[in-house]
Parts: structure tokens; C-alpha cells; sequence
């Protein structure tokens, strides 16, 4: 089985690319933008694993041949930016918020990956929260490409993990680790007091966990047309 990986340097996708490198019978191009200043760490970190780097550029055309020519059975779009990231790009002269790169990114990629007309499965991270009608511009591009992917014809599975967050993320997300690590704390009450529905749904998951669960719903035969909640994500995550 040939896996795609979108967002392969991301807290998830490394995760995803190196827990599917020891998995027998798969084969993974890890996609990294050409113009990141750590191609060649990402090369030799992925290549020692067996995984080959990917640095398509993100256009098109350019996407749409390269996903022809590679016929991955699974594409995994695992792509986002944070405010903080955007506003750094948008000073630097780029723009790079949540339209450009959560919404059209993934896009050019679920197009690419239609044009290519064999199908393949495609896995997307959005997040939970996401609903129709949703005012908050981080989960509203979310939604658009959750309609987007279910109207494609493509077969594919939406997740929609909670906090992603863990002692081994590189990145230094200060907010977001100490919301998580608060959650988790009130969510391990919640447990203890016979609300373990609660805290499947919302406690956050690492990297690795979601990784797993992620590969399984792109490797087995019986996923589907899915959206599978933090709870689920959790659930598979174990099983695997
Ligand atoms: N973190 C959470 O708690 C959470 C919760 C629910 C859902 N999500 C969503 O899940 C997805 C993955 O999360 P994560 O925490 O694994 O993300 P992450 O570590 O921030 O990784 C994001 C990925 O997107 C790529 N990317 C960002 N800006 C780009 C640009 N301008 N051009 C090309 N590629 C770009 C990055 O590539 P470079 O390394 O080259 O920049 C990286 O591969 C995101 O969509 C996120 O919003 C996150």
C-alpha cells in the first residue's frame, strides 16, 4: 500500500511518517514543501527510515501530474498554519493564514488527487468543533473542505481530533500546551468521577496517538466516508 503525506513535517504527519516506515507492506512519499529551509534534515531524517521526501511545489498542475505519477492509494492532508505563523508570513510579504494554506492547500490537493482519477483514499485533519454555519475562521475553513471532500467522490475519512499536544511537539506552543495540560488534569477528574465519555471526547491526544489512529483509518478496508470525533480517534488509536 503507497501512502501520500500532506503537512509530513508537522507534529502529526512526522508522527504518521515514521510509525507507517515500521509498518511492513507500506511505502510512504513524505511531502515537504521545497522552499523549507529543512529539506535536507527532513531527507535524511525520513530517508534513514526508507521514506522518500516528496518536494512537489504547491501549484496545480504541478501537484495534480506528481499524484498522478505516484498513484498513492492513500493521501493524508495534514496541513495547517497558526495566527502567529500567519503573522509572520503576512510581514514577511506572504500570505499564509488559515484561507491560504488550511483551506487552500488542502484543496489544490484534494483537486490534484480528483484530476488523477484513480481514487484514492483521503484522510483529512480538521478539528473538533467543525459544524455548518461555525463563525470562528479557523473551524469555518475547516468546514468548507469537510463539504468539499464529502462532495468530491473521492472515499474518504475526516478526523476531528481535539488538542494535539505533547512533550516531544518541537515547536514551542506555550498556550496551547498549558490549555491541553489544564484540560487533561480537569478531564482525569472527570474520569475518576465515572465521566470517561467526557474525557475521551475532549482530552487531547500526542502526536503518536493520533498517528496510529490515523493510519489505521487510512490502511483497513472498513473506513469509509467517515467522520470519526475525538472519541473514536481515541478508541482506534488504542486498538491499534
Ligand atoms: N494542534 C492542535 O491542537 C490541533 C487540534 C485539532 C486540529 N488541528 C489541525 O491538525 C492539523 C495538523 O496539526 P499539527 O499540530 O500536526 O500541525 P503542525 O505541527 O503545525 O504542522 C503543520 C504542517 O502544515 C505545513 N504548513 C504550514 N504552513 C504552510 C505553508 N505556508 N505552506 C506549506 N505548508 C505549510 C507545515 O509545513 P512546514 O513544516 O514546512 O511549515 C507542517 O507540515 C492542522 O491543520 C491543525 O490545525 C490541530
Amino acid at each position: 500500500m503507497h501512502l501520500f503525506v500532506a503537512g509530513a513535517t508537522g507534529y502529526t504527519g512526522r508522527n504518521l511518517v515514521e510509525l507507517a516506515a515500521e509498518r511492513p507492506g507500506l511505502r510512504t512519499h513524505a511531502h515537504v514543501r521545497p522552499d523549507s529551509p529543512r529539506l535536507n534534515r527532513w531527507r535524511d531524517r525520513f530517508g534513514v527510515r526508507g521514506v522518500r521526501v516528496d518536494a512537489t511545489p504547491w501549484e496545480e498542475q504541478a501537484m495534480t501530474e506528481r499524484i498522478t505519477e505516484l498513484a498513492p492509494d492513500v493521501v493524508y492532508a495534514l496541513l495547517g498554519t497558526t495566527k502567529k505563523r500567519a503573522k509572520a508570513a503576512r510581514e514577511a510579504g506572504q500570505e499564509a493564514g488559515y484561507e491560504a494554506v488550511d483551506y487552500g492547500l488542502t484543496v489544490m490537493l484534494l483537486r490534484a488527487c480528483v484530476a488523477a482519477g484513480h481514487g484514492p483514499r483521503f484522510i483529512y485533519l480538521s478539528s473538533m468543533g467543525v459544524k455548518d454555519g461555525v463563525k470562528n475562521e479557523y473551524l469555518a475553513v475547516r468546514a468548507r473542505v469537510e463539504s468539499e471532500l464529502a462532495e468530491s467522490g473521492l472515499p474518504y475519512v475526516i478526523a476531528r481530533p481535539s488538542f494535539i499536544s505533547g512533550e516531544d511537539r518541537e515547536e514551542n506552543r506555550p498556550g496551547e500546551r498549558i490549555a491541553s495540560t489544564l484540560g487533561d488534569g480537569l478531564l482525569k477528574t472527570a474520569g475518576v468521577l465515572g465521566l470517561g465519555k467526557l474525557r475521551d471526547r475532549y482530552a487531547s491526544m500526542t502526536g503518536e496517538e493520533l498517528a496510529r489512529a490515523l493510519l489505521r483509518l487510512g490502511t483497513r478496508p472498513d473506513h469509509e466516508d467517515e467522520i470519526v470525533e475525538a472519541d473514536g480517534l481515541r478508541e482506534l488509536a488504542q486498538a491499534f
